[in-house]
């Protein structure tokens, strides 16, 4: 107990241990689902390259400004998100409700991610056996069907994943997560480089890249453009608390401003890459391009049918699927347990065991979402669509306001030079002016029309 109650005091924390480590744990905290499941559905489901377009610029205008800024609240405080918000502002001034937004956020998104991570984990299992090696859009249709219509099989394998969780976060913070993530995501990169061949290779293959690569802006409203600045979020971690925690164990000689771009350009090339491997094949196999959350799903077996090791293939690219889930799943609770662990003083443990009780209840939502409660709508939506929707176009974009309007507004330049520098080490003065102001000015300003006008406020 005491023992573990050390970690709330800044001198004893656990953190990351080299700079290599940083910036694996940071991307294997960005690449994920967001990557490999998300981007292509919602690319699919808002009309291709247009939408591609308009998710690029959100990532450089609003996406990398605030996760710089993230991440140097975290590593100036050294302390969960809440602490950290709480002494880095002035007295009295209630920023630290961005944190609390951000805890919400975590449990929301957990809730139905660790559901979607669930059918990436039974499809490892499905991809051993012989099921899934078809092209026929029919079959693989009706597998995930079947599959997200079992109550009882969506919920044990989403349990399954939470149990898992646990087990690996309590090893902590620089052995668990760097130890995992620092092997096995250039495996990823390696295998979606293959997929993406083999696609490309594909007989109509080009009607994909069209779609992909042609954008046709008539299709772009702004509930498309606040979708894109949402998944910019989601993909980078940012705007609840994740960069703000993972900041906190960084090292105070990492360069975060070539930290966070690195992290931006190679979590862009992976949802690329997952673009590249999917559309051909859902065009050269007569899929729909806006099938949905089931898109990877339903496309994946299509690709690595009738390939020279293709079941070899399928099966590591669930694997690798699931890996990348788990440090993006690990770097979401990490949220909530830093809190519990260091503001309640809670055993790390009981932080985390408690946490995924909460998700076990919450998440079970999402999970029977497709089945005994299909019919449990809030707002017109199932709880996974909503907690999807809530935290990447609504809690999210307003925590990306908050830290934006602090650091331009409150905390101020002179303190933001200092950490971009490293107090004067890091020559990157010339940065100075142009991210200060995008984050004073126009990242929160961006960020307001585009939800006002996406959520049909004017
Ligand atoms: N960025 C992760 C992904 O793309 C998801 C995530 C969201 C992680 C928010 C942490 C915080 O899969």
């Amino acid at each position: 107990m005491k023992e573990e109650n050390k970690a709330a005091s800044a001198a004893s924390r656990d953190g990351f241990t080299s700079s290599f480590g940083v910036l694996a744990a940071t991307l294997g905290s960005a690449v994920g689902l967001g990557n490999i499941w998300k981007f292509p559905y919602l690319t699919g489901t808002n009309g291709g390259a247009g939408f591609l377009v308009v998710y690029v610029l959100a990532t450089l205008l609003v996406g990398l400004p605030v996760m710089i800024a993230e991440i140097m609240l975290g590593r100036k405080a050294k302390a969960n998100a809440y602490t950290a918000m709480k002494t880095l502002s002035p007295a009295g001034q209630p920023w630290w409700l961005i944190s609390v937004l951000g805890v919400l956020s975590a449990f929301l998104i957990m809730a139905f991610y660790s559901e979607v991570a669930a059918w990436v984990f039974a499809y490892v299992f499905k991809a051993a056996g012989s099921g899934l090696l078809t092209s026929d859009p029919k079959v693989t249709e009706s597998v995930f069907g079947q599959l997200i219509s079992n109550p009882l099989q969506s919920l044990l394998w989403q349990w399954l994943v939470l149990v898992l969780m646990g087990c690996i976060l309590l090893l902590g913070v620089s052995k668990g997560i760097e130890a995992a993530t620092k092997k096995l995501m250039p495996l990823l990169f390696v295998l979606l480089v293959v997929v993406g061949v083999r696609s490309l290779m594909l007989p109509g293959a080009s009607e994909g890249l069209k779609f992909l690569f042609q954008p046709d802006f008539s299709k772009i409203t702004g509930a498309v453009v606040l979708t894109a600045v949402g998944l910019a979020f989601f993909k980078l971690s940012i705007g609840m608390g994740t960069m703000m925690t993972y900041g906190s164990y960084f090292r105070d000689d990492q360069n975060i401003p070539a930290t966070a771009f690195r992290v931006m350009c190679a979590d862009l090339f992976v949802s690329m890459l997952a673009g590249i491997a999917i559309f051909p094949a859902v065009f050269a196999f007569g899929f729909k391009p806006a099938a949905g959350p089931s898109l990877l799903f339903i496309t994946i077996p299509a690709v690595f049918h009738n390939m020279l090791f293709g079941h070899v293939f399928m099966f590591a690219f669930f694997v690798l699927t699931a890996v990348a889930s788990m440090g993006a799943m690990l770097s979401i609770l990490e949220v909530p347990i830093a809190l519990m662990n260091e503001h309640f003083k809670m055993k790390r443990s009981t932080a985390t065991w408690l946490s995924l009780a909460l998700l076990a209840l919450v998440g079970a939502t999402c999970a029977l979402s497709n089945s005994s409660m299909a019919g449990f709508k809030l707002f017109g939506m199932t709880t996974f669509d909503l907690f999807d929707f809530m935290t990447s176009n609504i809690m999210m974009p307003l925590g990306g306001i908050g830290l934006c309007l602090f650091v331009g507004w409150v905390w101020g330049k002179q303190r933001f030079e200092q950490e971009l520098t490293n107090h004067g080490r890091l020559r990157n003065q010339g940065l100075l002016d142009a991210v200060f102001t995008v984050l004073r000015w126009v990242s929160p300003l961006l960020i307001l029309i585009v939800m006002l006008k996406g959520l049909h406020v004017f």
